[in-house]
């Protein structure tokens, strides 16, 4: 495995958070980093739907790409509440965030509507950071390594190696979420490591070295060094530290290293 054939891509998941005010202040914070100009890795933030105009429009002509948080899998139609994949490609979106913790928790978002929604987005022309992770009680029954496999091979059904090429995988332990709890360096490189063996299995050994494999749950600036000097760490998936722009300028710095 090489680390050096993936870029780092760090991807901020801003959640249910800031009015378009906010999220104003925040990139044109995000735009005046130098730090964040000169990066080394690929710069995301995932703003809610409502922001995604504002944040597309204050961050033309820079490094900083554009994602969302989710999309529907059906083109159109009787969806109240939802929003689809074209929709967020004719706003020029560039990435979508498929299969949050969150979402399965709280939205009933199962493997298959995973699968579904990461086919709508890479069909739309959309590129996918693909959300997996176990709970506390899955991490103390000893079967993580088999719901990790699990959610990846459903999620990645009918996804072919081209298209495997636009999709991220972000590992993201449901104990280690907004908890203040981070995996420690050697539990998340165990599991980003297992993750590129399954997609290994589903494809090729170039497919498996390709893939960016994130880290994502309380990731912060004090321990954002040494999980990412992991070889199969590529990147993190952050949300708390994406709202402050000091911090998620300083994990740019430290994903660009
Ligand atoms: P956290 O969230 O960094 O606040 O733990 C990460 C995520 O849910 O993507």
């Amino acid at each position: 495995m090489n680390k050096n054939l993936r870029k780092a891509i760090l991807a901020g998941n801003w959640k249910m958070n800031k009015n378009r005010a906010e999220a104003a202040e925040l990139i044109n914070e995000l735009k005046q980093s130098e730090i964040i100009k000169n990066a080394d890795c690929e710069v995301i933030i995932c703003v809610p739907f409502t922001n995604l105009e504002t944040a597309l429009e204050l961050t033309q002509g820079t490094n900083i790409k554009v994602g969302a948080q989710n999309c529907h899998f059906e083109k159109s139609g009787a969806f109240t509440g939802e929003i689809s994949a074209d929709m967020l490609t004719e706003m020029g979106v560039e990435y979508v965030i498929i299969g949050h913790s969150e979402r399965r928790q709280y939205f009933g978002e199962t493997d298959l509507t995973v699968n579904k929604r990461t086919l709508a987005a890479l069909n739309a022309g959309i590129k996918v950071i693909l959300c997996v992770g176990e709970t506390l009680e899955q991490r103390d029954d000893g079967i993580t390594e088999e719901i990790v496999a699990m959610q990846t091979k459903i999620a990645l059904k009918g996804v072919t190696e081209e298209q495997l090429k636009d999709v991220i995988i972000a590992y993201e332990p449901v104990w280690a979420i907004g908890t203040g709890r981070t995996a420690t360096s050697q539990q998340a490189a165990e599991v980003c490591g297992f993750i590129r063996s399954t997609v290994k299995s589903l494809y090729t050994k170039q497919a498996a070295d390709g893939v960016t494999i994130q880290y994502g749950g309380s990731m912060k600036p004090a321990n954002a060094d040494e999980l990412l000097s992991r070889e199969d760490i590529d990147g993190g998936l952050i949300g708390g530290a994406s709202l402050k722009a000091a911090d998620f300028e300083a994990l740019v710095r430290s994903a660009s290293k």
